[in-house]
C-alpha cells in the first residue's frame, strides 16, 4: 500500500503550542475528525476534503512526534488508510485516535493502542506495561534523546523488555533525535516525567521551529557549536529551566566520570556508561518518579486510618463513633464519609508526626516540598498565610527595627508588626485611580527609602523589605532586580515576599523568574559566577569605588542607576509565604513558608519560637496531608495544569476584548493598561500577536519592572453600569459564578489549575447574556433612562475618588520627628487604644472632623481601618488622618469596613493621651 507522505516542506510549530499544547492539539484533531467524517460519509467535494485532510494531517503530525500516543506507528497506519482510499476506515481511525487523546484512555485502556484488528498482532510489543494485564498504574512518558532513530528504537525495545508486573508505574518512551526536538518535547509533552539523554545527537530539528526556535535559544542559551559531545549537559540544563521537576539521566560512551563530576552534573540524577546497566536505568527512572509520587505524611495517615486504634485522647470525633452511632448527626458521617473520621487524630506518634516539632513524615513531606519549590526549607502552616506571615514577621523583626513595607500588604503583615514592635516604614504602590486599586511599589520608591535611611544614619535599623508578589490584581515584581539593587545599598537586608496567590508560579517557566524562590536561585548562581564578578568590578570602577557602605546616599543619580551588590559581602536572605490553598489542591488554610536564607542558622531558634507562638497545638491532619498531596500533584502535573490555566486566561482575554457585543460593555485590562509605561521598558502592550511576539513578551517578563500575570483578569464592569460589588452579586445569584474580588468599577476573575474550557465558555456566555440584556434595556429606554444610565457609567468610570497615600505617624510615635523617613511605633499607638479613657469617636460626617483637620488638634487613628474592597488599611494606629482619607471614606460605597463602626464613627486617640506619652517619641513605654 502506498504510504501517504508528510509534506516535504518542514511543518511549522508556533508558540501557541507552548501554552496550549493540550488544547491546540485537541483543536487540530477535532478539525481533522470533522473533515475525515465528511470524507468517509461521502459528503461534500471529496477532492477538496482530501486536500484539507492532507493539510490538517501535515499540521497534526509534527506535534505528534513529541507524544507516545498515537506515536509514529499509528500515524503511519493512518496515512496508509488514507492512501488506501477507504474513507470510512480512515474516518473511524481518526475518530478513535482523537477520542483516545481527549479521554486519555491510552493511559489505562490497552485497546486504545490499536487502530483495528490487523494491528493487534503488534500490540503486545507496543503496549505500556500494566495495560496488558489490566491493572491500572499511573502512566507517564519518558523522553529518550539519541542520535538516530534506529539506535533509539533498539534502546526503547530493550527498555520495554525490562517492564515487570511489580513496577509501580507504567511508562512509554518518546524519541527525539536532536537537541531542539528534545526541548520542544519538554515544552509540549506534559506527560513527560523523565529524560534519558544518550551521546551524540544532532542540534537542529527537522521541523521549522520559528518562534519556538527563539524560545529554545532563550532557555538553552546556546547556538549550535557543531560539537555534539557537549550537548548532553547543555540539554539537561535547558530542560531543567523549563521543567525543573523532570529527572534527567545521561548515558554516555565516553567521559562518564567527567560528566558525573562536572558543575552541571547536579542537574542530572544519574550518569550511566552506555553499554551496561539497562535494568539500573529502568529502576532509576521508576525510583525518580516514586520519589515525587511519595507523600510521606498522607501515606502514613492512610495507614493510620486503616488500623483498629482505640483513642483515649481529647478528640471524640476521631474514628467517627460519636457520629455514626448518633441519632442526630448521622448525616455528618454520610456527607463526609468514614475516612475523614478515621484519619482524624490528635496523635503525633504511632505513624504520625508533630507539626510543631517534625522529625518524621511531616519533616520528610516538608523536605520534599523544599525540593519541589526550590527552597532550602519549607514549613507547613495550617492557618493560612495570614498566620504564616505573622510567623515570618515575628521571626525576623525585632522591636524598633525598621521594616520597609508596602502599605497594601495583607493585614497579617501589619498585625505582625504590631506584635513584633517593629516600625513600619510604609511604601506607596503606584495608584490606579481610574480603577480604584493600587499597583505595586516601584523600585525607585524602595531605593529612595533605603537611601534616606542611609543618609540619616538609620540604615542599620532597616531589617526587611516586605512586599506582595504578585499583587491581588496581578502585578508581578522583578524580584531579582529589586533584591539585587536593595542589597547593593544594604547587603544583609532580608526579603519577605508574600506570594499568597502565586504558589503555582514555580511550575510555569515564564512565571518562575518572577517568584521569590526563582529569583533567589538566579541571584545565588549569579553571585557565584565569574561573569557577575566581572560585571560588578566594572561597575565599581565606574563608581570610582564608591559602592556599598560608601555609596553617596544623597546622589539622586543612584535612583536611576542599576546598582549591583558585592558578591563577597552580600547575604542572600529570602522568605516567601504562599497560600497553597489559593492556587493548588490544598484544603482551605493550607499554607507554606519557603526559606532560602544563607543565615537561617542564626535565626532558626527564633523562627521556631515564632512558629510555636502562632501554630495551634492541634493542627488539622487533613490540611497537612493536603499540603503533602498538593506538592505531589504539582511535581507530577503542575506544569500541564499551570500552562493550561494560562492558556484559558489568554483565551478569555482575547474573546472578551474582541467580541463585538461583549467588548461594548466589558473589557479585560491588558498589561498596557495595568502597568504604566514607565514600568514597562519593553513597551509590550498585550500578550502575543498582533501586539507583540511571544519572545518580546518573555523578554519583558525578564526585564520590565512589573509584568502582569495573565491569570489574574480585571474585568471592567462600569461601562455596563455595574459597580464591582453589584456585578459580583449578579454573577453569584443569577449565574452561579463565584469571582475573586471587586473594585469600584471592576471585578477580578482568576483562572487556576481547576478551570476548564467549559468554565471559560460559561463565563463568556454570562458576559454575552448580560451585554445583550444591557443592550436591550438601552434600546427600550426613554431619554431619561438613557441619561440615568450614562450618568451611572460616568460616575463609575470617571467620578472615582483619589486614593489616599499614607500620611504620617503622629509625632508621639516617632523617634525623630524631623526625619525624612516616615517610620513609626505602631505598636505603641495600637496599645494606647486599649485604654478606653484615651479614645474618642467622631462620626464621619461630623463637621468637627473637617474642622480639626483644618485647625487641629490632629485626628489620630486608634486602629486599623480596612475597607473591603480595596482591602488595604486606609488608617493604621497612630496615623494622622488627613483630608484625602476622609474624602475617600465618605465616597466609599462598600459595606464591609473592618475597624470602623458607622454607628460609632472614627475611633481616635484623644489628643491628651498623646501628650501623656513620656519622652517625645519614646515609644517603648508601651
Ligand atoms: C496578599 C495576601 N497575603 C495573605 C493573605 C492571607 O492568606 P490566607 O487566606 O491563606 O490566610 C491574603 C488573603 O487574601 C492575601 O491576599
Amino acid at each position: 500500500m502506498a504510504r501517504e507522505k508528510a509534506a516535504d516542506k518542514p511543518s511549522e510549530l508556533t508558540l501557541s503550542d507552548f501554552f496550549s499544547s493540550t488544547d491546540a492539539r485537541r483543536d487540530r484533531w477535532s478539525r481533522l475528525e470533522a473533515c475525515a467524517e465528511a470524507y468517509g460519509a461521502g459528503r461534500g467535494n471529496s477532492e477538496k476534503l482530501l486536500g484539507e485532510i492532507r493539510v490538517l494531517l501535515d499540521g497534526v503530525e509534527p506535534l505528534e512526534h513529541y507524544w507516545a500516543y498515537p506515536g509514529a506507528a499509528l500515524m503511519h497506519s493512518l496515512r496508509d488508510l488514507l492512501a488506501g482510499g477507504d474513507g470510512a476506515a480512515f474516518s473511524g481511525a481518526v475518530h478513535r485516535i482523537k477520542s483516545t487523546i481527549f479521554s486519555g484512555a491510552y493511559r489505562r485502556d490497552p485497546s486504545s493502542w490499536e487502530l483495528d484488528e490487523e494491528s493487534q498482532s503488534s500490540l503486545a510489543d507496543r503496549l505500556p506495561p500494566g495495560l496488558a494485564d489490566g491493572t491500572y498504574k499511573p502512566y507517564f512518558e519518558l523522553l529518550t534523546v539519541a542520535p538516530e532513530a534506529a539506535r533509539t528504537n533498539s534502546n526503547q525495545r530493550e527498555l520495554r523488555k525490562l517492564r515487570r508486573p511489580e513496577d509501580p508505574f507504567t511508562y512509554e518512551p518518546v524519541q527525539a533525535s536532536s537537541f531542539e526536538d528534545a526541548v520542544v518535547a519538554a515544552i509540549v509533552n506534559t506527560n513527560l516525567q523523565a529524560a534519558v539523554i544518550y551521546d551524540g545527537f544532532q542540534f537542529k530539528s527537522r521541523h521549522a521551529l520559528t518562534e519556538l526556535g527563539e524560545l529554545i535559544r532563550r532557555y538553552a542559551q546556546i547556538e549550535d557549536d557543531g560539537m555534539p559531545s557537549s550537548y548532553g549537559l547543555k540539554l539537561a540544563s535547558a530542560i531543567k529551566k523549563i521543567r525543573p521537576e523532570m529527572d534527567i539521566y545521561l548515558v554516555s560512551e565516553r567521559g562518564v566520570e567527567e560528566a558525573a563530576t562536572s558543575e552541571q552534573s547536579r542537574l542530572v540524577r544519574r550518569v550511566f556508561y552506555e553499554v551496561e546497566e539497562l535494568m539500573e536505568l529502568h529502576l532509576s527512572i521508576l525510583a525518580g518518579v516514586t520519589e515525587r509520587y511519595a507523600t510521606p505524611f498522607f501515606d502514613n495517615l492512610k495507614k493510620y486510618a486503616a488500623r483498629p486504634i482505640g483513642t483515649f485522647h481529647a478528640l471524640p470525633l476521631a474514628r467517627g463513633k460519636s457520629i455514626f452511632k448518633s441519632n442526630w448527626i448521622k448525616d455528618m458521617g454520610q456527607f463526609y464519609g468514614p475516612n475523614l473520621f478515621l484519619a482524624e487524630s490528635s496523635a503525633t506518634t504511632g505513624g504520625l508526626d508533630s507539626l510543631l516539632d517534625p522529625v518524621g513524615n511531616i519533616k520528610e513531606a516538608q523536605d520534599k516540598a523544599a525540593r519541589a519549590f526550590g527552597a532550602d526549607h519549607v514549613f507547613f502552616g495550617t492557618n493560612g498565610t495570614s498566620t504564616s506571615n505573622k510567623i515570618v514577621v515575628q521571626a525576623l523583626c525585632r522591636p524598633g527595627d525598621i521594616i520597609l513595607i508596602d502599605r497594601n500588604c495583607h493585614k497579617s503583615h501589619h498585625y505582625g508588626l504590631v506584635l513584633a514592635g517593629s516600625q513600619p516604614l510604609y511604601l506607596e504602590a503606584f495608584p490606579m485611580v481610574e480603577y480604584s486599586m493600587y499597583g505595586a511599589v516601584p523600585l525607585r520608591t524602595i531605593k529612595q527609602a533605603l537611601l534616606t535611611l542611609k543618609a540619616e544614619g538609620k540604615l542599620d535599623k532597616a531589617r526587611i523589605v516586605d512586599l506582595t508578589n504578585c499583587t491581588f490584581d496581578g502585578h508581578m515584581y522583578n524580584c531579582r532586580r529589586v533584591m539585587e539593587e536593595c542589597l547593593a545599598i544594604k547587603p544583609d537586608l532580608i526579603f519577605l515576599w508574600d506570594e499568597a496567590w502565586f504558589g503555582f508560579a514555580r511550575f510555569s517557566p515564564f512565571h518562575r523568574i518572577r517568584t521569590a524562590m526563582g529569583a533567589a536561585q538566579v541571584l545565588q548562581e549569579n553571585f557565584a559566577s565569574p561573569e557577575y564578578r566581572a560585571r560588578y568590578e566594572e561597575w565599581k570602577k565606574s563608581m570610582k569605588g564608591k559602592v556599598g557602605a560608601d555609596l553617596d546616599a544623597s546622589d539622586p543619580a543612584l535612583l536611576d542607576m542599576y546598582l549591583l551588590p558585592d558578591p563577597d559581602t552580600t547575604r542572600l536572605r529570602v522568605y516567601q509565604t504562599n497560600s497553597t490553598h489559593k492556587s493548588m489542591s490544598a484544603l482551605r488554610q493550607g499554607s507554606m513558608i519557603f526559606v532560602r536564607d544563607q543565615d537561617f542558622h542564626e535565626i532558626e531558634g527564633q523562627f521556631h519560637e515564632a512558629f510555636y507562638t502562632h501554630t495551634s497545638t492541634s493542627p488539622n491532619q487533613q490540611i497537612i496531608a493536603s499540603l503533602d498531596l498538593a506538592r505531589r500533584q504539582m511535581e507530577l502535573e503542575g506544569y500541564e495544569m499551570v500552562m493550561s490555566s494560562m492558556d484559558l486566561a489568554l483565551d478569555l482575554r482575547k474573546q472578551v476584548n474582541n467580541h463585538p457585543l461583549i467588548s461594548k460593555y466589558f473589557r479585560i485590562l491588558t498589561p498596557g493598561e495595568m502597568v504604566p509605561k514607565e514600568y514597562r521598558a519593553s513597551g509590550v502592550e498585550n500578550y502575543g500577536r498582533p501586539h507583540s511576539t511571544w519572545n518580546e513578551v518573555l523578554e519583558a517578563w525578564k526585564e520590565d519592572e512589573f509584568a502582569l500575570d495573565p491569570t489574574r483578569l480585571t474585568i471592567v464592569t462600569g461601562r455596563a453600569g455595574y459597580d464591582g460589588t453589584q456585578f459580583k452579586g449578579l454573577l453569584a445569584s443569577k449565574y452561579d459564578v463565584q469571582i475573586n474580588k471587586t473594585s469600584r468599577n471592576s471585578i477580578l476573575v482568576q483562572t487556576n489549575i481547576n478551570n476548564s474550557r467549559s468554565d471559560i465558555a460559561h463565563l463568556l456566555k454570562v458576559l454575552a447574556d448580560v451585554s445583550r440584556d444591557v443592550e436591550q434595556r438601552l434600546k427600550e429606554a426613554d431619554s431619561a433612562e438613557k441619561a440615568a444610565f450614562d450618568a451611572r457609567v460616568k460616575s463609575l468610570m470617571e467620578d472615582v475618588p483619589d486614593l489616599p497615600n499614607f500620611s504620617r505617624f503622629h509625632d508621639a510615635f516617632r523617634d525623630n520627628v524631623e526625619s525624612g523617613s516616615s517610620e513609626g511605633h505602631m505598636r505603641a499607638a495600637f496599645f494606647t487604644a486599649y485604654r478606653a479613657e484615651d479614645c474618642e469617636y467622631l462620626k464621619l460626617n461630623d463637621p468637627q472632623v473637617d474642622e480639626r483637620i483644618r485647625k487641629g488638634p490632629a485626628l489620630v487613628s486608634a486602629n486599623f481601618v480596612i475597607p473591603y474592597p480595596p482591602g488595604f488599611p486606609i488608617m493604621v494606629p497612630g496615623q494622622v488622618i488627613e483630608a484625602d482619607t476622609i474624602t475617600f471614606m465618605r465616597k466609599l460605597d462598600v459595606k464591609e469596613i473592618h475597624g470602623y463602626d458607622a454607628s460609632l464613627g472614627l475611633k481616635l486617640l484623644k489628643p491628651d493621651s498623646l501628650g501623656k506619652r513620656g519622652k517625645k517619641g519614646g515609644a517603648s513605654d508601651l
